[in-house]
C-alpha cells in the first residue's frame, strides 16, 4: 500500500501551507500556556517553534532529559527573542504516575493554568518480528507510556483546579499511521497502544462537547526525528518537512478544527479541501464512528440495535 492510498483529499502535503500557517490570524494563541510532552526535540520541538510562531504566551515542554530540554529551550529563546513569549523546561516522565503528579501539583501551586495538550511523547520499543516472544514487562512498558501515561496526563489537564468555568481546553494526540498498514511488521506494541489510546481519545470526545475539550488525533507524517534516525536509513525512506506536522498541531488547536472533534486524521490531507468535501461533511455528521479507530469494513453498531431483543 502507498502511502498516497491513505489520503482523503486529491492534495497530499509534505510541507507546511497557508491554510495552516501558525501566522494566520484564525491560528493565533496568544494568551495560550501551551504544554507539549516529548517538546525538547524531534516533532514536539518543531511543534513548540510553531506554537511561538502563533505568538502563544507560554511554551511548557517535558521530557525526561533534563539536558536536552535545557538545550531546547535555549533555542527556542534565541529564536523568538523578539517575543514575549516565555519557554519553561520541565523534566518529568509521562510513564510514571508521581512524575506526573509532581508536574500538575507545581503548576496548579504555580497558578499555571494550560490551554492546551499536545500529547507528543511516546515510547517506540519493543517492536519485533516474533509478538509473542516479547517479554511481557517489556510489552507493558509501551502501553504503560502510550496509553495509561496519554491518559493520566489527559486527565490532570482536564481537571484542573485552575481551570475557569466555560473556558474551552485543546487536546491535540500525536498518534501513527502505523495503526492501518496491513501487516504492520515491526509495528505490534508501538502501534497497538498508540491505536488503543487514539480509540480512547474518540470516546472521551463523546462523552465531553467540543465547547469544553476540543479533541483531535492526528498522524504527523514520515519525519526524520531522533528516533527516526536511531531505526531508519534516511535514503531509505521519503520523509516529509518537519512544518507540516508541526503547523498542523497549531491548526488542530485552534477553532477552525473544531468540527473534528474526536476524529483522527492525517497531516497529509489538505484542511480546505477536506471541508469542502460535501461527503465527508455528510459522514461526519451520520456516523459517529467515521475517523475514529475500531474495527473496519463494517457499518456502525448503535447501542440501540445491541440491545434489540
Ligand atoms: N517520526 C515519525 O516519522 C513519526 C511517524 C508517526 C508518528 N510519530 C509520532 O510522533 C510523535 C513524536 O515522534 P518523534 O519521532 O519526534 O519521537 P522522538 O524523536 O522519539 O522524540 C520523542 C520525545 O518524547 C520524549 N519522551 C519519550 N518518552 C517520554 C516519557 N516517558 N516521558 C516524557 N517524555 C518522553 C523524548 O525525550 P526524552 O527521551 O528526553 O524523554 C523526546 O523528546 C510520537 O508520538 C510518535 O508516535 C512519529
Amino acid at each position: 500500500m502507498s502511502l498516497n492510498s491513505l489520503t482523503l483529499t486529491r492534495t497530499y502535503h509534505r510541507d507546511t501551507y497557508p491554510a495552516i500557517s501558525p501566522t494566520k490570524p484564525s491560528l493565533n494563541q496568544a494568551g495560550k500556556t501551551i504544554l507539549i510532552t516529548g517538546g525538547g526535540s524531534g516533532i514536539g520541538f518543531e511543534i513548540a517553534r510553531s506554537f511561538a510562531k502563533a505568538a502563544a504566551s507560554r511554551i511548557i515542554i517535558v521530557g525526561r532529559r533534563s539536558s536536552v530540554l535545557d538545550a531546547a529551550v535555549a533555542k527556542l529563546r534565541d529564536e523568538f527573542k523578539d517575543s514575549t513569549a516565555e519557554f519553561i523546561p520541565r523534566q518529568g516522565d509521562i510513564g510514571d504516575d508521581s512524575s506526573i503528579t509532581a508536574l500538575w501539583d507545581s503548576l496548579n501551586s504555580q497558578n499555571i493554568f494550560v490551554n492546551v495538550l499536545i500529547l507528543n511523547a511516546a515510547h517506540l520499543y519493543p517492536n519485533g518480528p516474533d509478538t509473542l516472544r516479547i517479554d511481557k514487562g517489556e510489552f507493558m512498558a509501551a502501553f504503560n507510556v502510550n496509553v495509561g501515561g496519554n491518559f493520566f496526563m489527559s486527565s490532570k489537564f482536564v481537571n484542573q483546579p485552575l481551570h475557569p468555568k466555560g473556558q474551552q481546553l485543546n487536546l491535540v494526540n500525536v498518534s501513527t499511521a502505523g495503526i492501518h498498514m496491513n501487516p504492520a511488521p515491526f509495528q505490534n506494541t508501538y502501534s497497538t497502544s498508540k491505536a488503543a489510546f487514539t480509540a480512547l481519545l474518540g470516546r472521551i470526545a463523546d462523552e465531553h462537547p467540543v465547547e469544553d475539550v476540543q479533541i483531535i488525533s492526528f498522524h504527523p507524517g514520515a519525519l526524520y526525528s531522533e528516533s527516526a534516525s536511531a531505526n531508519f536509513d534516511k535514503n531509505l525512506v521519503n520523509w516529509d518537512e518537519m512544518a507540516l506536522p508541526a503547523d498542523y498541531a497549531v491548526w488542530a488547536a485552534s477553532p477552525e478544527a473544531a468540527w473534528l472533534h474526536g476524529r483522527f486524521v492525517w497531516a497529509h490531507w489538505d484542511v480546505e479541501e477536506l471541508k469542502s468535501d460535501q461527503d465527508i461533511l455528510k459522514r461526519l455528521e451520520q456516523e459517529t464512528g467515521f475517523l475514529k479507530v475500531g474495527v473496519q469494513g463494517l457499518a456502525e453498531i448503535s447501542i440501540e440495535a445491541f440491545m434489540k431483543k
